[in-house]
């Protein structure tokens, strides 16, 4: 009875543990299953706010033939009185491009982006060319960029001095010559000559309030004095400018000058004649370098979306430079670190609480950007070390790191699309986008550049027309391939047959050798 009974009894409790034990299997496959579906809403929530952006953001050829026929309207309208445009249309008095026959030591300076460069170089006319060239670069102190006139342009002047300092015994200047400097300032300038002209405003971060108004080369000229040096600024030149110049330098077939870098912006040759706002006389080349400033353009036919309205307000320079901030690497990253904030928020694709660090402006560069973009592992392992190092996000499943690649793909082929309509709106404002030309291909082939320090870019085909050179130069276009590719596949797919006449040629570091050579035409002493 008793055996019966502790059977009995035995039998109950296996089975009570047994049912226990069922009911913690059952709430945890509960846990299971509300995880899984907690994380398939925040991936659908993130799904919908990545295809709502997309399609803000969406760029088909029509749009951006729009886009090319409002930048060359508001090129005209800029050209033809001051503030006439958005776009600025600056006469640079740039009216005659190296060619070749420079001779003698020349230096250059150049403040731009996050660093500042000096260079000397040393040309011997068409059969030496660049007989030697030297040049340093270092970072401008953070501090520097939001300081004063006197501290920015002192530490320029420092550098410079101490370059000169060092120059060695190949480089050599002619009985009763001056050093001459270029000096590239990659800022909007209103020249007043061809060494002079006074800041606009500031753009790419830096703010420096008692500069605005201020003669730049006069500021940079003392600067050298109070260090007791004897140096003449030649040419005061935008790095578009200095690009152009480079590129002309060794191809006649450049006429357009392009910086995708921190910052965006073009410059090329007009006719003088269609200067309306040009008071002076027609200079005899009959040409004139135009500064576009393009980073300022406008139009109702660009993308604009809540991250760009979010990004403008909170910028140094709100209501300026829309269009650079949609292209330019200063910007991209942190058009990208808006849209997951976003999502951060909205579908805690990061979990709770969103990461502070996110929610910091400009935490995310655009080169970390382009890493995340350009991972090809299966399992998206880059972009998962990205965002554990910028954000210390862990944990995160290869669905959402997709979705990260996706905002990246999004970003950064509406820049791209948008700088292509760019240059084919310059193209066509001066009848070199192919519409005039007869469109016989004669051949077909990659050509070796025969631009000293240029690389090819796309396959250059000729026809019976001429051919236009774009000199690129700019960090951007350089290290960052999917943006490159998106820029020339859009160009293609804007010109057609035209796109066989339109070389793109990287013109890297062209600028400040480019100034070099326009201090060289522009001396006051000129070696012949
Ligand atoms: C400036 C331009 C410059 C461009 C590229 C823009 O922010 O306004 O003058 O050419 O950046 O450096």
């Amino acid at each position: 009875m008793a055996d019966a009974f502790k059977a009995r009894y035995s039998s109950g409790a296996q089975i009570r543990t047994g049912k226990i034990r069922s009911a913690a299997a059952c709430a945890a496959a509960a846990v299971i299953v509300s995880r899984r579906l907690k994380v398939r809403s925040q991936k659908c929530t993130a799904r919908k706010i990545l295809l709502e952006f997309q399609e803000a953001c969406y760029t088909p050829l029509a749009r951006l033939r729009q886009v090319v026929d409002a930048m060359a309207v508001e090129m005209h309208a800029g050209l033809v009185s001051e503030g006439g445009s958005k776009l600025k249309m600056l006469p640079t008095y740039i009216d005659r491009l190296p060619d070749g026959h420079e001779r003698g030591l020349y230096y250059a300076v150049d403040l731009g982006g996050t660093n500042f460069r000096v260079l000397r170089v040393q040309l011997g006319g068409l059969e030496g060319r660049v007989i030697k060239q030297e040049y340093e670069e270092v970072a401008i102190p953070p501090e520097l960029m939001l300081g004063t006139s006197e501290q920015l342009f002192d530490f320029i002047a420092k550098e410079l001095v101490s370059f000169v300092a060092r120059e060695g015994q190949d480089f050599r200047l002619h009985a009763g010559q001056n050093r001459e400097i270029g000096f590239t300032f990659s800022f909007p300038v209103k020249q007043t000559a061809v060494n002079s002209g006074t800041l606009l405003q500031w753009t790419k971060g830096f703010k420096v309030n008692d500069a605005v108004g201020e003669d730049v080369v006069a500021a940079l000229q003392r600067g050298i004095e109070r260090r007791g040096y004897k140096m003449r600024i030649a040419a005061l030149v935008n790095d578009t400018v200095g690009t152009l110049a480079g590129g002309r330098y060794w191809n006649n077939d450049v006429m357009i000058g392009v910086i995708l870098g921190t910052g965006t912006n073009a410059c090329y040759v007009e006719r003088a004649e269609a200067v309306s706002k040009w008071a002076g006389d027609i200079p005899k080349s009959g040409e004139m370098v135009i500064n576009m400033e393009w980073g300022n353009f406008w139009s109702s036919h660009l993308p604009r979306t809540y991250v760009d309205e979010s990004l403008d307000n909170e910028s140094l320079n709100p209501g300026e430079y829309g269009f650079e901030k949609m292209i330019s690497g200063m910007y991209l990253g942190d058009c990208v670190r808006r849209v997951l904030v976003r999502m951060a928020q909205e579908a805690c694709i990061f979990g709770t609480p969103v990461p502070h660090k996110l929610l910091e402006a400009f935490s995310l560069m655009t080169p970390d950007m382009s890493k995340m973009h350009h991972d090809d592992s299966s399992d998206l392992k880059v972009v998962a070390e990205v965002l554990k190092r910028v954000y210390g996000i862990q944990n995160t499943t290869v669905g959402i790191r997709k979705i990260v690649v996706a905002v990246c793909d999004t970003v950064c082929q509406r820049g791209a699309r948008l700088a292509a309509a760019g240059i084919v709106g310059i193209l066509k404002k001066i009848g070199r986008d192919g519409s005039a030309a007869n469109g016989v291909i004669k051949r077909n082939t990659f050509e070796q550049s025969d631009m000293n320090g240029f690389h090819d870019e796309v396959p250059v085909h000729y026809t019976s027309g001429g051919r236009t050179v774009v000199a690129m130069d700019g960090g951007l276009y350089e290290h960052y391939t999917k943006f490159r590719n998106y820029m020339q596949e859009a160009v293609v797919e804007l010109l057609g047959e035209g796109s066989k006449n339109v070389v793109i040629e990287l013109s890297k570091d062209g600028s400040g050798i480019g100034a070099a050579l326009l201090a060289a035409s522009h001396a006051e002493y000129v070696i012949s």
